[in-house]
């Protein structure tokens, strides 16, 4: 199924997710698409910024009308994150990696972030914002210096210049048919692809909550809500917020 899309471009805006939210304040369709050549106050997770260098980046935040209940739709994120990891192949032949909630990872360091929003306006119809952050042509001494270990860009592991256009098409297209497959099918099937592209499944992990070490397991998978379950020396914990790091050889945690 298509969606047909309405892009709003920005030179500077403060947010794309604040845009699409005050976009629906005035009622905008399903298939509303905000994109920025820089913003000012970038969100990421949990509160944080995020980096959104000017035209460095893809940021992009998308409008949906939810074609689900409205307690599982966080599981659009999954969506959003096979869609990206699959556009990114598309557009430039790379191989990415998702992580546990819905981050994507070109060989262990993040190309980009998701963050999902809910709205529900009176008198309106409830809608999600799949808000979008790929790293596109950035170096790596334009990530601030203290991700600069953990982040990478598509040009600098391409080592192209890349058109930011044919990413986003790419991203937007895979999206239209992984949430009509949610809408129609349910999380099943985005299940099985989000776990072949995992990074994390079978993996020694540690779980972080508002900056502590919660939790050390082997990550097993994700339920039909979306959570993440670990086997740790206590049983299957099911995890529903925070972060994940994997093990790495050296026996620390990584990204
Ligand atoms: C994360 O913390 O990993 C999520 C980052 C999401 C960033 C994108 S950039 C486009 C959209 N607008 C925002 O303000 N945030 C999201």
């Amino acid at each position: 199924m298509t969606i047909s899309y309405t892009i709003k471009h920005y030179d500077s805006i403060d947010s794309t997710n604040l845009e699409a939210r005050r976009l629906i304040g005035q009622n905008c369709g399903h298939g509303t698409v905000v994109t920025a050549e820089s913003q000012t106050d970038g969100k990421g997770r949990l509160g944080r910024a995020w980096n959104s260098a000017r035209g460095a980046g893809l940021w992009f935040s998308v409008v949906l009308e939810p074609r689900i209940p409205v307690h599982q739709v966080s599981l659009y994120s999954f969506a959003a994150a096979v869609s990206v990891a699959e556009g990114i192949q598309l557009s430039t032949g790379l191989s990415s990696q998702v992580k546990w909630p819905n981050d994507v990872l070109l060989k262990g360091r993040k190309v980009c972030g998701i963050l999902l929003e809910l709205v529900a306006e009176r008198n309106q119809p409830v809608r999600v914002i799949i808000g979008i952050g790929i790293n596109a042509n950035q170096q790596m001494e334009d990530f601030p210096e203290d991700v600069q270990h953990k982040a990478v860009s598509l040009a600098m592991e391409t080592g192209k210049s890349i058109d930011r256009k044919q990413v986003l098409d790419a991203v937007l297209d895979r999206l239209a048919f992984y949430s009509a497959e949610l809408e129609q099918n349910g999380f099943a099937a985005i299940r099985e692809t989000w776990t072949a592209l995992s990074c994390v499944s079978g993996k020694a992990v540690q779980i972080v909550q508002q900056g502590k070490p919660v939790l050390y397991g082997t990550a097993l998978g994700l339920d039909d809500d979306g959570a993440l379950l670990v086997q740790s020396e206590h049983g299957t914990e099911r995890i529903t917020a925070g972060d994940v790091s994997l093990r790495a050889a050296d026996g620390g945690y990584a990204v």
